[in-house]
C-alpha cells in the first residue's frame, strides 16, 4: 500500500509504432484504474533492447511513448510515469531474480520462442531473461495488479511464481501480484489475419491500426478488415474476423458485445465496418492532438522525466534494500 492504495504497475515497450492493440489492451484501462490505485506507468526501454534499436531512434520513440501516457490521459502529478532505465532498481533485483529462476521455466516462455524465431541471429541472454526483468519492474514496487492484455499472462504467471517462491525462502517480502485483463480489448487480432494477434511488428500494414494512423488510413483499413461469407452479424468464434471487429467498436465505445450485436442486427458487413471505423477514429483523433500539443511543452515532460524518475527510484530503494539485506548482502556503511 502506498498512500493507502493499493498498487498497480505496467509498462509498454518503445518499439516499433504502438497499435490500437497496445491502447486497448493496456492503456485505456491504465487510465480507468488510475484514481484507484496509486500506479507507476513505465516506459520500459531496457525491454526493448533485447533485440537490436538505432539508439537515436529508441530515444526519440521512448520519449514519445511517455508523452503518449500522458496525452491518454494520465495526470503525471498522481502516476508515476518515468522511464525503467532511470530507476536502476530493476536491473539489480532483476539480477537477485535470475537466481530464483529455472532454466526450465524461462524455456517454456512462448513470447521468447517466438522472439528467438524471428532474430534467430540475435538470440541473446537479454531475450532469454526479458520475463525475470518484468518480473523484478513488478515487485519492485509490491504493486497489488498489473493490467496487461492477454498475451503477457505467462510472464505473470512466472512473476507470481517467482514472488512466492521468494517469499517461501525468506518471509513476507512480495506482493504477489494480480493480472487485470479488460473485458472486450484483451486480444486484439490483426485485421488481416484474424488468428494472429495485433502487432506492431506485423508486415503487412493493413493488419494493424497504428495510434498515428490518420482518420482516412484507419476507415480504410477497417473498411478491408477480412471478415466471412456468413453474412451475418454475430459475436461467435467460427466468424474471428468479425468477432474481432465487434471487440474493437466494443472497446472504442465501452459496450457489451451482445449491445453491438444487437445494434447492428440486419445491417451487412459494410455498414459495420464503417461504423467501426468511426468508433476507432473518434478515439484516436483526441489522442493524436493531445500528443501533438504536449510535444510542444519540453520543459514541461522533461520535469516529468525528472520528478517522477525521483519518485520511482524512491520506492524502488526500499523494496530492493529489504531484499539485499534477506539474500545476505552486506549492509552499506554510511556517513
Ligand atoms: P508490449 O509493449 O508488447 O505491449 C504493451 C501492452 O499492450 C498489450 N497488447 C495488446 N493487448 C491487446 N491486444 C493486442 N493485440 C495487444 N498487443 C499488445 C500487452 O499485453 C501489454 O499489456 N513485456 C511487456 C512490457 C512490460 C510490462 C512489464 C508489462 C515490461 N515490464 C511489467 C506489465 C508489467 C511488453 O512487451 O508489452
Amino acid at each position: 500500500m502506498i498512500n493507502d492504495k493499493k498498487v498497480l504497475f505496467s509498462g509498454m515497450q518503445a518499439t516499433g509504432s504502438l497499435t490500437l492493440g497496445n491502447y486497448l489492451g493496456a492503456l485505456k484501462n491504465w487510465v480507468t484504474l488510475s484514481d484507484e490505485y496509486e500506479c507507476f506507468y513505465s516506459v520500459v526501454d531496457m525491454h526493448s533492447i533485447t533485440v537490436r534499436q538505432d539508439p537515436a531512434t529508441l530515444r526519440k520513440r521512448a520519449r514519445a511513448l511517455l508523452t503518449l501516457y500522458i496525452a491518454a490521459g494520465l495526470d503525471p502529478e498522481k502516476n508515476c510515469i518515468y522511464y525503467q532505465s532511470h530507476v536502476s532498481g530493476h536491473a539489480e533485483l532483476a539480477w537477485i531474480l535470475n537466481c530464483f529462476t529455472y532454466m526450465g521455466e524461462l524455456n517454456r516462455m512462448t513470447q521468447f520462442k517466438d522472439k528467438a524465431a524471428k532474430h534467430a541471429d540475435n538470440i541473446n541472454a537479454g531475450l532469454f531473461t526479458y520475463p525475470v526483468l518484468m518480473a523484478a519492474d513488478i515487485l519492485l514496487y509490491q504493486a497489488d495488479v498489473v493490467p496487461v492484455g492477454i498475451d503477457q499472462m505467462q510472464h505473470l504467471e512466472l512473476t507470481r511464481n517467482l514472488a512466492q517462491r521468494f517469499n517461501a525462502v525468506y518471509g513476507d517480502i512480495f506482493t504477489v501480484p494480480e493480472a487485470y485483463i479488460g473485458k472486450t480489448g484483451a486480444k486484439i487480432m490483426s485485421l488481416q489475419e484474424p488468428s494472429k494477434k495485433m502487432s506492431k511488428s506485423d508486415e503487412n500494414p493493413n493488419g494493424s491500426i497504428y495510434l498515428m494512423d490518420d482518420p482516412d488510413t484507419i476507415r480504410r483499413k477497417c473498411k478491408r478488415a477480412v471478415t466471412d461469407s456468413v453474412g451475418e452479424i454475430r459475436y461467435c468464434d467460427e466468424q474471428p474476423g468479425l468477432r474481432n471487429l465487434i471487440n474493437i467498436y466494443c472497446a472504442c465505445c465501452n459496450k457489451t458485445p451482445d449491445e453491438a450485436v444487437n445494434e447492428f442486427a440486419g445491417c451487412g458487413y459494410g455498414q459495420f465496418k464503417e461504423a467501426v471505423g468511426e468508433a476507432v477514429v473518434s478515439v484516436l483523433s483526441p489522442l493524436q492532438k493531445r500528443v501533438a500539443e504536449l510535444e510542444k511543452e519540453k520543459g514541461y515532460i522533461d520535469s516529468v522525466i525528472k520528478n517522477n524518475a525521483e519518485k520511482a527510484d524512491y520506492y524502488a530503494g526500499k523494496t530492493l534494500r529489504k531484499v539485499q539485506k534477506k539474500v545476505g548482502f552486506p549492509e552499506r556503511v554510511r556517513g
